[in-house]
C-alpha cells in the first residue's frame, strides 16, 4: 500500500540528519553538544551559526535565521516545499501518493487552471499553424515580418487569438468550470454580467512556462499598430507569480548550468530571438520589473551567479540596467563581495564572490531581438564575451557625459551620485585605480576626490544600514508584555522541564495571550501535543505546519532560543518561570487598563456618577497593581 503524503513527510524527515544537510553548505565544528559554522544566511567573520542535532534544527545568533533540515534546504536553495519533497522522495525511493494534486498542499483548482492554461496554449498554436483566414494570415505575416520561422513558432508553442469574442471560451467550457476558466485569467465576466469573454483578443498568443513546464500564463502581442496595449499579459493568478517566474527559464535551465551564467533580457521576443538563434542561456521578465525572487531563482542555477543584464540601449532600458543591478546586489547582500575586476589580484580575503554583473550594451542601439535579427547570433555572442563588468560599464557611462559638466560645482554635485559606486570596490587598490580614471578624465584632484569619498563613507557608516539590523532593533523594543508571552509560549518547548505537555498546557491559560500570531501558535500546540510524544517531535511539527509562512518559522525560531534559556530548572523554578510570566503579563495589562481608565476620568465630567464609577474602578486597578508588586 502507498503511503499518504504526511507519512511520506515523516520518513524524509526521519532520514535527514540536521548536521549532514547543513554540512553541505556550511562547514561545521563540534563544540559540546551543538556544530558551529559561518552563517550562510548573513555574513560573518566569526561563527555565530548553530545546529542542534539533538532538536534536528539551526539557528543564527547573529541574524536570527533557525529552522529545520527541510526550512534549511528550502532556503538555501530556494525550493518550494512540495517541489523539495518530491525531490527528496526520489532520492531516497520513497513512493509518494498516487493522487498528490488532490490532497492538501496543492488543490484540485490549481491542476484544473494550469490544464486549461495548456488546453488553451495548444488550441492558439493549432489555430495559426493548421488552419486559414484573414486574420491568420495577419498574424503569420507579421511573425514572418519578425523572421519568426515555423520552426520557432512550433518551438514556443505561439499561437494566435482571433478577434471574435468567445472562440477559446466555447472551446474550454466543455472542459472546465467558468471558475476555473475565470480563475486562469483566460476569460473575463462580460460587461453586462451575464457570460464570459476570452480575455484576449486580436493578438499573437506568447504561452509563459513555469520552471517545471507547466503552461501557467500568456503575454499576448497587439497585431495592429493602433492597438492598445501592445501587450496584454496575465494578471498573477494561483498558478502564476510574475514576480517569481522568468519567461524561458524552463528552456534555458540547461544551457545556464552549462555557461555557468544567465542573461536577463527585457522583453518576450527577444528571449524568443536569442534562444531560437542558439543563445540559449537567456530569460526574460515577464511585463513586470526585476525582483530579488528573479535573481534567487537564478542563482540555483549559476554557481558562480554570472547575471548578464541585457535590456535596451535606449535611455529606458539604461535606466532598467541600473535598477535591475540594484535589485541583484540588494539579493545578494550580506553574502559576499560582488565581482568588480576582472584582473586576478592579490587579495587579502579568501571570500568568494556573491556575484557578478556584466552588461550586454551593443553600440548599435537595438534592442537584443532586433541585433540578433541584423546583426547576427554571432556577433551578438562575442558582445556576450566581451560584456564589461558592472563596474567598468557604469564608469564608462558616467566619463561619456564628462564634458557636460564643467564648474566645480558642477563637478562635484555630479561626483555625489557616484561616489557610492567606488565605494561598492573593497580591494583598495582596484578602488584607487577607478578614483584616479575619473579624477583625470574630470580633471580633479585624485586626493581631494579620495577624501570626498572616505568621509562619505563615515557618513554612511555611523547609519544603521541593513534591513536585518533595523528588524532586530525593532524586535528589541517589543513590549514586556508580548515578550512574557513568548517566554510562556516557549516552556512548551523545554526539553528537560519534568512536566508532561498536559499539565503544562493546564498551567497556560489562552487568555494570557493578546498577540495575534502568539494565540495562534497557542492553539497549534494545543492540537498537535496531544499526538506528539516529545519537544522534538513537537518541534518538528510545528516546523512542517509553518513550512510556508517564514514569520511563523522565525517565530518558532525564537520561541526554541528562550527555550534553551529555561533548561536544567528544577520542577519549582519551572513553575516559578511560569508564574512570574503570568504575573508580568496581569501587571500589563492592569496598566493598560490604568491607563485606559485615567483617560476616561480625565475626560468625564466631575460631578458625573460615571467619573465616580471610573475613579473607583481605577482606584481597584492601582491596588491590584501594588498588591502583585509586593509579591
Ligand atoms: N511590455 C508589457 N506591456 C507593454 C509594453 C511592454 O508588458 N505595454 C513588456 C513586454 O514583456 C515586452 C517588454 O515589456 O516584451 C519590453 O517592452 P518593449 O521594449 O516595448 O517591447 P519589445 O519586446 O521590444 O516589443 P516589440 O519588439 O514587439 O515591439
Ligand atoms: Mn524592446
Amino acid at each position: 500500500m502507498t503511503k499518504t503524503l504526511e507519512e511520506v513527510i515523516a520518513e524524509i524527515k526521519n532520514r535527514l540528519d540536521i548536521v549532514d544537510v547543513v554540512s553541505q553548505q556550511v562547514i561545521l565544528k563540534k563544540n559540546g553538544g551543538r556544530y558551529w559554522g559561518l552563517c550562510p544566511f548573513h555574513k560573518e567573520k566569526t561563527p555565530s551559526f548553530s545546529v542542534n542535532p539533538q532538536l534536528g534544527i539551526y539557528k543564527c545568533f547573529g541574524c536570527g535565521a533557525g529552522g529545520d533540515a527541510l526550512s534549511f534546504i528550502m532556503k538555501t536553495k530556494n525550493i518550494e516545499f512540495m517541489d523539495l519533497i518530491k525531490d527528496l522522495a526520489k532520492e531516497f525511493g520513497i513512493e509518494l501518493p498516487a493522487n498528490l494534486h488532490k490532497d492538501k498542499y496543492s488543490s484540485d483548482l490549481k491542476t484544473q487552471m494550469a490544464s486549461a492554461c495548456e488546453k488553451a496554449a495548444i488550441f492558439y498554436h493549432d489555430l495559426l499553424i493548421n488552419h486559414s483566414s484573414e486574420e491568420i494570415k495577419a498574424a503569420t505575416d507579421y511573425l514572418t515580418e519578425r523572421s519568426i520561422s515555423r520552426d520557432i513558432i512550433d518551438r514556443f508553442t505561439l499561437g494566435i487569438a482571433p478577434k471574435s469574442y468567445t472562440t477559446l471560451y466555447d472551446i474550454l467550457k466543455k472542459d472546465f468550470s467558468d471558475e476555473v476558466l475565470e480563475k486562469a485569467g483566460l476569460v473575463l465576466r462580460s460587461r453586462e454580467g451575464h457570460g464570459y469573454i476570452d480575455r484576449f483578443r486580436g493578438r499573437v498568443i506568447i504561452p509563459i512556462q513555469n520552471e517545471s513546464g507547466e503552461y501557467v500564463a500568456f503575454g499576448a502581442r497587439a497585431l495592429q499598430k493602433d492597438q492598445s496595449p501592445k501587450y496584454l499579459n496575465s494578471a498573477d493568478s494561483l498558478i502564476y507569480n510574475k514576480s517569481k517566474l522568468l519567461y524561458g527559464l524552463y528552456t534555458a535551465k540547461d544551457a545556464i548550468k552549462q555557461e555557468d551564467g544567465v542573461i536577463l533580457m527585457e522583453g518576450y521576443f527577444d528571449v524568443i530571438s536569442a534562444q531560437a538563434h542558439g543563445v540559449e542561456n537567456v530569460v526574460g521578465v515577464c511585463g513586470t520589473s526585476l525582483t530579488s525572487e528573479h535573481i534567487k531563482l537564478l542563482s540555483r542555477y549559476t554557481k558562480s551567479r554570472r547575471i548578464y543584464l541585457s535590456f535596451d540601449t535606449d535611455s529606458a532600458g539604461q535606466k532598467a540596467t541600473n535598477r535591475g543591478a540594484t535589485i541583484i546586489k540588494e539579493a545578494f547582500e550580506g553574502l559576499g563581495n560582488i565581482k568588480q575586476f576582472d584582473e586576478s589580484y592579490i587579495s587579502t580575503s579568501d571570500d568568494k564572490y556573491s556575484c557578478e554583473i556584466r552588461v550586454i550594451s551593443p553600440p548599435e542601439g537595438k534592442d537584443p531581438d532586433e541585433f540578433i535579427r541584423t546583426v547576427g547570433a554571432e556577433s551578438f555572442k562575442k558582445i556576450v564575451e566581451n560584456a564589461p563588468l558592472l563596474i567598468d560599464f557604469q564608469v564608462n557611462n558616467f566619463l561619456k557625459h564628462k564634458k557636460e559638466y564643467k564648474t566645480p560645482q558642477e563637478k562635484t554635485k555630479y561626483l555625489k551620485e557616484f561616489i557610492p559606486v567606488f565605494l561598492e570596490i573593497n580591494n583598495e587598490i582596484i578602488r584607487s585605480e577607478y578614483v584616479k580614471m575619473v579624477a583625470d578624465a574630470l580633471n580633479i584632484d585624485e586626493k581631494a576626490l579620495k577624501n570626498e569619498i572616505q568621509k562619505y563613507a563615515y557618513v554612511n557608516s555611523l547609519q544603521p544600514v541593513s534591513q536585518s539590523e533595523i528588524k532586530r532593533i525593532v524586535t528589541k523594543n517589543v513590549s514586556i508584555s508580548e515578550k512574557a508571552q513568548k517566554n510562556l509560549l516557549s516552556v512548551f518547548l523545554v526539553t528537560d522541564s519534568h512536566f508532561t505537555f498536559t499539565q503544562i498546557s493546564e498551567m497556560i491559560d489562552n487568555s494570557y495571550f493578546s498577540n495575534e500570531t502568539l494565540i495562534n501558535v497557542k492553539h497549534t500546540i494545543d492540537k498537535l501535543i496531544c499526538t506528539v510524544n516529545n519537544v522534538r517531535e513537537l518541534i518538528e511539527q510545528l516546523y512542517t505546519a509553518y513550512i510556508e509562512n517564514p514569520e511563523k518559522q522565525q517565530l518558532l525560531t525564537d520561541l526554541i532560543g528562550i527555550a534553551e534559556t529555561f533548561t536544567n530548572l528544577s520542577p519549582d523554578d519551572f513553575k516559578c518561570v511560569i508564574e512570574e510570566n503570568i504575573r508580568r503579563i496581569q501587571r500589563c495589562r492592569w496598566e493598560e487598563e490604568k491607563e485606559k481608565m485615567r483617560n476616561l476620568y480625565k475626560n468625564a465630567d466631575e460631578d458625573d456618577t460615571e467619573a465616580l464609577k471610573i475613579q473607583m474602578q481605577l482606584r481597584d486597578k492601582i491596588n491590584n497593581l501594588v498588591k502583585t508588586g509586593e509579591n
